[in-house]
Formats: structure tokens, C-alpha cells, sequence
């Protein structure tokens, strides 16, 4: 079956979401598609928690706020890209208010914003610590007041149809029938988020498995810093469930197993019973997960069945403050920890969240394959650079959805039908490869789960907060000898209706992908910068690295690393300083 739009945008979160309304308001005669494998309010947007930065009025600056992410990326970002970020993100932030989003407010009504890790000034606008919820269904009941915006919920994007060198739609499944349809487009904007899921232990949904990076990837679009991963510092044991930033910004301590608030020995300043900007547990990310493993190599972190922690304290704060500012702590130490942070210590450790890295694109989310668009943390912009500052995250899938959403608008408008023998032979022979799968039985021994679980352990083992040359080359050969057994995957689930396993099947070939990429690139960048620190390679290395990778899939499938230079436009390299 073959269906038709003009724009499709894969995934239903924050990102896609801005894009669909952008394109909707830029030009109502467009028809808009939404492929999403989830339903979107279950998109991993909802589970943003802190905040989503904005510059809020006098007494900070958009330069400020530009120098803090410039900084904070370890010069790794593009510099016209986070001009128009932070230029846009007030204006952003605001219209989400007209939209409904219910932002704190000061006593006085003015919206609230609170501290966040790496920032000069207080900009990070907060609804409670359910930012992400608020945000996301804000952007939902928006999006359904548009009628030219289609939804296929529960759908899964399994390739992109290229002609001609471009992007002309999508051949997708509905997970509740197992039917393939062919769905042909102008435009496709990937919204996919990120691939949380190639390590053992994040922060992330179970469906952020690198779809999207996948995608584009094997289109032909180049990915880029994908050796970027960023730990957050705060996570629970066990289920690696997000303790937010905000816990430290309203000014809880991190203390190792001696009670000693030990980012003072780190080079983050100096202890005081107020949190202070920039400094110990208001630090940037990767430097505290750091931290945690010297602690760690020192003996000074607490033992439990589910891995080494330190502790988060924030029982000074008051139960007042916390059930105002941090409900969502409270309740979800409560519900999977056992614990109220109002009586007891938190027990959290790093945990994988976000990825600097992704689909290549300028600063209208276009990519290089014509017709093709990416926005969010699928995509790299790039604005994060070796390390994305906490609460950045959210205004950039606005800013750059909203962009994306227009270009891809634009190009649409004027772009001819794609309707050709030739793409509708892709669609088909996608469909056959499908019904393969689903048809093969189980005959050999190799499963799923295992191979997964193997390409986590690797990637934790190889790629980790600490890496070196000799740990990502065994990480690449592990990945390697897991793609041939991939290969010999079979399926014991043969029924069409929510093939779970077909699914598990798709996801796991999409992290295989992403994970090579990952391991390729940290291998090739010989040089220690912001989430990337090789321990054979300590110094970060402007002469060599100042310089995006970027990976192109050649034909036998293996990576190609390339590297173009960062943009830079007033802000040189120089040291990052915290804690002064
Ligand atoms: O800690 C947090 O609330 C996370 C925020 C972010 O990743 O931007």
C-alpha cells in the first residue's frame, strides 16, 4: 500500500512535534505525516526533568549564555549555530507559555528560573521537575488543533526510500497489524531522539535505540561526533532512573562515602552551604561524572548490589522546598528507591543520557542528502560539542524544530511529486525484506537478547567515561563478530499483531550501526575533549581536533571518518574554567 504527503516527520517528541506546527503555520496547504513507534506523549521528551534554558530578562545576557554552552562544549560546538540558538530560545520558551505550558512562577508572577549546571546566570525555566511532561503535552494539544497534521501512531520507520540522491519518503510498519506501507513524501524531518539504549545503564526510554541515526546513516547522511557521550552525573542505581540537576541547583550536595563533598579536590571551587554558579555541584556534566570515577579508583565511593555510588544530599533543603521545586524526586526516590530524600541520602551514580553526536546538518536542520531534515538529540546542529550543558536540550529541539520545520516547508512547497517506477520498486522490495524476517523460524542459536546485552557490555567496557586505544579497538572487533551473529538472528514470534520481537529485531540492527559509529570515531580522535577522555591521549588537541568527525557509511557497510572544522565566530579556544 502506498500513502502520500507532503512532509513526514518520524518521531512524535518534542522535536518533531515544533516541526510539525512550524510547517503546518509556514504553509497550511501542506500535507504533514507524524511516523512515531510510540504514541507521543510517550515520547522520552516527557521524561525531561530540570528545566530548558532561556535567557529571562535583565541581569543576564544572550552573550553570557552563548559563552557559557561555547565553554561548556569545549569549543567542539558551532558557534553560529548557538548565536541563533540562544537568540531564539526566549522567543521559544515564550510562545510555549501562549501555547499553555504552565512555567513556575516567582511570588511576584514572573516566570521562575533556576540555576543549572555550567551556566553563569540563573535561565533555566522549570515546571517543577516535570519540564519535559509540560512541554510535551503543551506541543501535543497544539499540534491536534492543526487538521493537516496526520498521525501514525505506533508505526515504525524501517528505511528511507532514496531517488536520484533524494530523500522522497518512508516505508513504515503498523506495529498493531504488521502492515508495510509505503509512504512517499517531499521532505522527511527525522525526530527519532537519541540511543541511550546501546549502553547498559541510562537514563533513557527503551525505545531510544538510534533509529533515526540509523536511518540516515545508511541513506547516506553522515553522522557526526558521535564519540560524544554524555554521562549525567545523578542517576539510581538499579534502574538508572534521573535524579535531575535541579536536586544540586536548589542546592543539594554530592558527598562520597565519608560524607566529604569531594568535588572540591576536582578543580569545581570550593565548598559553600549555597549553591554558587559554575562551581562544585553546579559543575558541567562531564566533569563530575569524572570525578565520580577518580572517587571510585580512590575507594571513596559506597558499595551496593547494583554498582558503586556516591550520595546526593538534599535533606537541608526542607521538605517545603522539595515538595514544591522536586516532587518528582521525592516520588520517584519513594517509588523505585525505597527512600524520601527528605529523611535520607540519595545513592546516585553516572549514567549514560544524552548524545552530543548525530545526523550532520546546518542551522536549518538540513542535512546533506537533499529532502532529508534532522532536529533534537538525533541530530548534531551543533550547539553541544564535546558536552551539552543540562537544560540546553529542550530549547534546541524547539529553536531547531521550528527551523527545520520551515526549511522543510519551504523545500516541499516547491518540490515535484515523487511518485516514481523506481521508488515505488524501493518500497516494495523493503516490504519483501520484512515479511522475510518475520517469516524466518528460529532454527540456529542465536537470539536477540544476548547479542544486545553484549553490545551494551561492550560499549560501557570500550567507550565509557574513560577510554583508550587499545579498549576501542577490542570494542570494535566485539561489535564486529556481534553484527555476524546478528546475522544469524531468528525470530521465534511469527504473529504480525505487535511483534514485539520484529521490533527488538529493528532497534538491535539500528544499535549495532550506532554503536560502530560511536566506538569508530572515539577510536580516531586521539585527543581528551569535554565527554570524550582518552587516558592514552590526555591532552585536548586543537591543532589536530579542533574539528567535527564525521562518519560516511561506504558500500561494504564499515565507516569512513572525515573531520570538518568547527565554527568559529567570536569566541576562540581557550581554557574552561569552573569554580572562580
Ligand atoms: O538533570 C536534568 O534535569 C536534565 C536536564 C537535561 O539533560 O537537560
Amino acid at each position: 500500500m502506498t500513502a502520500s504527503h507532503d512532509v513526514v516527520i518520524i518521531g512524535g517528541g518534542g522535536a518533531g512535534l515544533r516541526a510539525a506546527i512550524a510547517i503546518a503555520e509556514h504553509n497550511p496547504r501542506l500535507s504533514i505525516a507524524i511516523v512515531s513507534k510510540v504514541y507521543p506523549m510517550r515520547s522520552h521528551t516527557v521524561s525531561a526533568e530540570g528545566g530548558a534554558a532561556a535567557v529571562a530578562g535583565p541581569g543576564d545576557s544572550l552573550d553570557e549564555h552563548a559563552y557559557d554552552t561555547v565553554s561548556g562544549s569545549d569549543w567542539l560546538c558551532d558557534q553560529d549555530a548557538v548565536e541563533a540558538f540562544v537568540e531564539e530560545a526566549p522567543r521559544e520558551l515564550l510562545q510555549l507559555e501562549h501555547w499553555g505550558c504552565p512555567w513556575s512562577r516567582r511570588p511576584d508572577g514572573r516566570i521562575a528560573v533556576r540555576a543549572f549546571g555550567g551556566m553563569t546566570n540563573n535561565r533555566t525555566w522549570f515546571a517543577a521537575d516535570k519540564t519535559g511532561f509540560h512541554m510535551l503535552h503543551t506541543l501535543f494539544q497544539t499540534a491536534l488543533s492543526y487538521r493537516d497534521i496526520v498521525r501514525y501512531d505506533e508505526w515504525f520507520a524501517t528505511t528511507l526510500l532514496v531517488d536520484d540522491g533524494k530523500v522522497c519518503g518512508v516505508v513504515a510498519i503498523e506495529l498493531a497489524t504488521g502492515r508495510v506501507e509505503t509512504i512517499l513524501a517531499s521532505a522527511v524531518i527525522v525526530c527519532t531522539g537519541g540511543c541511550g539504549r546501546v549502553y547498559p545503564f541510562t537514563t533513557n526510554a527503551n525505545i531510544n535505540t538510534g533509529d533515526g541515526m540509523a536511518l540516515a546513516y545508511r541513506a547516506g547522511a553522515p553522522l557526526k561526533d558521535m564519540e560524544f557521550v554524555q554521562y549525567h552525573p545523578t542517576g539510581l542505581p538499579f534502574t538508572g532512573i534521573l535524579i535531575t540537576e535541579a536536586a544540586r541547583a536548589e542546592g543539594g550536595w554530592l558527598l562520597n562515602k565519608d560524607g566529604y563533598r569531594y568535588l572540591q579536590d576536582y578543580d569545581l571551587g570550593t565548598p559553600s552551604p549555597v549553591p554558587v554558579m559554575r562551581s562544585m555541584e553546579l559543575g558541567p556534566r562531564d566533569r563530575l561524572s569524572q570525578a565520580f570515577v577518580h572517587e571510585l579508583d580512590k575507594g571513596r565511593t559506597v558499595g551496593t548490589p547494583y554498582g558503586h555510588v556516591v550520595h546526593l544530599d538534599i535533606r537541608h533543603l526542607g521538605a517545603d522546598l522539595i515538595d514544591t521545586k522536586l516532587p518528582f524526586v521525592r516520588e520517584l526516590c519513594t517509588k523505585y528507591q525505597n527512600i524520601d530524600p527528605v529523611r535520607e541520602l540519595i545513592p546516585v551514580r553516572p549514567v549514560v543520557h544524552y548524545m552530543m553526536g548525530g545526523i550532520h546538518t546546518d542551522i536549518h536542520g538540513a542535512t546533506p542528502l537533499e529532502g532529508l531534515y534532522a532536529v533534537g538529540e538525533v541530530a548534531c546542529v551543533s550547539i553541544n560539542g564535546a558536552n551539552r550543558l543540562g537544560s540546553n536540550s529542550l530549547p534546541e529541539l524547539l529553536v531547531f524544530g521550528a527551523r527545520a520545520g520551515r526549511a522543510a516547508a519551504e523545500y516541499a512547497s516547491s518540490a515535484t511529486a515523487r511518485e516514481t517506477s523506481a521508488v515505488l520498486a524501493r518500497g516494495r522490495a523493503e516490504q519483501d525484506r520484512l515479511k522475510r524476517k518475520l517469516a524466518r523460524h528460529a532454527e540456529g542459536s542465536e537470539r536477540i537478547a544476548p547479542i544486545r546485552t553484549e553490545m551494551q557490555e561492550t560499549l560501557e567496557a570500550s567507550a565509557g567515561i574513560y577510554r583508550d586505544g587499545d579498549s576501542l579497538a577490542k570494542g570494535a572487533d566485539k561489535v564486529r563478530e556481534l553484527r555476524e551473529r546478528f546475522g544469524c538472528a531468528c525470530l521465534d514470534d511469527h504473529s504480525r499483531a505487535f511483534n514485539t520481537e520484529l521490533v527488538a529485531v529493528l532497534e538491535l540492527s539500528c544499535m549495532l550501526d550506532v554503536a560502530e559509529c560511536i566506538i569508530t570515531c572515539a577510536l580516531a580522535r586521539e585527543e581528551s575533549r569535554g565527554a570524550h577522555q582518552r587516558t592514552d591521549f590526555p591532552a585536548r588537541n586543537d591543532e589536530r581536533f579542533l574539528a567535527h568527525s564525521m562518519i560516511h557509511r561506504q558500500k561494504d557497510g564499515s565507516g569512513r571518518v572525515s573531520y570538518l572544522p568547527v565554527t568559529i565566530t567570536r569566541w576562540p579556544p581557550g581554557e574552561r574554567i569552573y569554580g572562580r
